[in-house]
């Protein structure tokens, strides 16, 4: 173990993040990306994910557990039998944390393994069916080799949620951190939160990090968001082409960027010249050019799927057998609130809107999961089924952009 290594597992055992009381799992749920169940079943496995077979998911540097005990419960919510939750760390601390985080909620199906990525293969060997790496390939000495770890124990017909910074989103981090780094390194731990307290208070208002909204962990995440941010003894960011570089270099190809509306050019460009020379970029370079254009991007998300699984269709929203779902919304509530035929979000301080048909609201509201595409145009007895589906498809497209609606099974 190098020096490095040694500094970031005495940081997350004396900091485990992100901080988290297990007494609040009696309270709610967290949800998020990447790991969801409802984007694991859309994006990586088009909507054909069957939880009455086995399945196995690997969370590794699963930390206090978020991703971990999210998709543990959904799991269980969904009565799948025969699921199993590996969550891996190399932070007995931040373990415990998920530890009791599972025990509050009487979660069964979930394991904990411990020690590091790169070794994965002999401490919690797959292959599996999923593997989320939320917020560590960037802390590793190589990167590379983490996910090449984790590619080999990935099943081919599977697929991996993965989170790294974002350069551009973080402008301001770094300086503070090597600030620090000059004034701090050799300090114990709680020392240097001490002092990165005191520069922080004391930078001029005009510092980039506190002009940059994107970045607040050390203002919201207690000592544990303080330390990640401004004082982690190992951190890189990526830009959007260095992260699918960084991904294919595992063997994978990037099946979505979450939200997608983010990774589209369109979102931050109206002038139709512009858009009209955008619309002749491949998406790769589409996504690179959002990222440009929008600043706030501070963390990238993706799901990847294994490059042989690349060209896997992608579900079709307006079959009769698609199932849709919104993700962690009420259907109900969501349908009343539509109005004046758009649906609009703010993204990262990007006004963002899509067209709606008419029958939206009627649609969205019947969403329940449960319910095929089929079943809703019975209900609604439209006119002509062929354009009904179409009306599907851009409520779906509208909704999707923005990461809320969901394939969640075909039949
Ligand atoms: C920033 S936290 C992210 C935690 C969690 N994935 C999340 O998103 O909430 C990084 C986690 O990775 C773990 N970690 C760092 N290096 C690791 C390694 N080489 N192998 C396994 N875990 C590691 C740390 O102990 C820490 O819990």
């Amino acid at each position: 173990m190098s020096d490095t290594d040694a500094r970031v597992h005495a940081q997350y055992e004396a900091y485990p993040y992100p901080a988290r009381d297990p007494r609040d799992e009696a309270k709610r749920l967290i949800t998020g990306s990447p790991s969801h169940l409802d984007e694991i079943r859309h994006y990586v496995f088009a909507g054909r994910l069957d939880l009455s077979k086995p399945f196995r998911a690997l969370v590794a540097g699963g930390g206090t557990g978020d991703a971990a005990i999210m998709l543990a419960q959904q799991l269980a919510d969904a009565g799948a039998a025969d699921a199993e939750v590996v969550h891996l760390d190399i932070s007995s601390a931040s373990r415990g944390i998920a530890i009791k985080r599972a025990e509050a909620r009487g979660l069964t199906n979930l394991r904990f393994a411990d020690g590091p990525i790169e070794r994965v293969a002999e401490i919690a060997p797959g292959p599996y069916d999923y593997i989320d790496c939320c917020g560590v390939l960037h802390h590793l000495d190589s990167p590379e080799a983490g996910l090449q770890a984790l590619a080999d124990v990935l099943k081919p017909e599977g697929g991996m949620g993965l989170m790294v910074y974002g350069t551009l989103g973080r402008t301001g981090v770094y300086p503070v951190q090597e600030a620090l780094a000059q004034l701090s390194s050799d300090l114990r731990e709680k020392d240097r939160v001490a002092v990165a307290k005191k520069l922080v208070a004391g930078l001029p208002k005009t510092h980039w990090l506190k002009r940059n909204p994107f970045v607040g962990d050390h203002l919201t995440g207690g000592d544990a968001g303080l330390y990640d941010l401004l004082l982690h003894p190992r951190d890189r960011a990526y830009r959007v082409e260095e992260f699918a570089g960084f991904v294919a270099s595992g063997g994978l190809a990037i099946r979505s960027w979450i939200e997608p509306a983010r990774y589209d050019p369109n979102t931050y460009l109206s002038d139709p010249a512009l858009r009209k020379a955008a619309s002749g970029l491949d998406p790769l370079a589409r996504a690179a050019l959002a990222e440009r254009l929008s600043g706030a991007m501070a963390k990238h998300i993706v799901y990847a799927l294994p490059t042989a699984r690349a060209d896997l269709p992608a579900p079709d929203p307006g079959a009769d057998g698609a199932v849709l779902v919104l993700r962690d919304l009420d259907p109900v509530a969501v349908a009343k609130g539509l109005s004046g035929g758009v649906l609009k979000a703010d993204l990262g301080g990007a006004p963002w809107q899509a067209p709606l048909p008419a029958i939206a609201p009627a649609i969205v509201a019947r969403l329940d999961g449960r319910r095929m595409v089929a079943d809703i145009r019975d209900q609604l007895k439209p006119g002509d089924p062929t354009r009904f589906a179409d009306h599907v498809r851009s409520t779906f497209e509208a909704f999707h952009a923005i990461n809320r609606m969901l394939v969640r099974a075909v039949h």
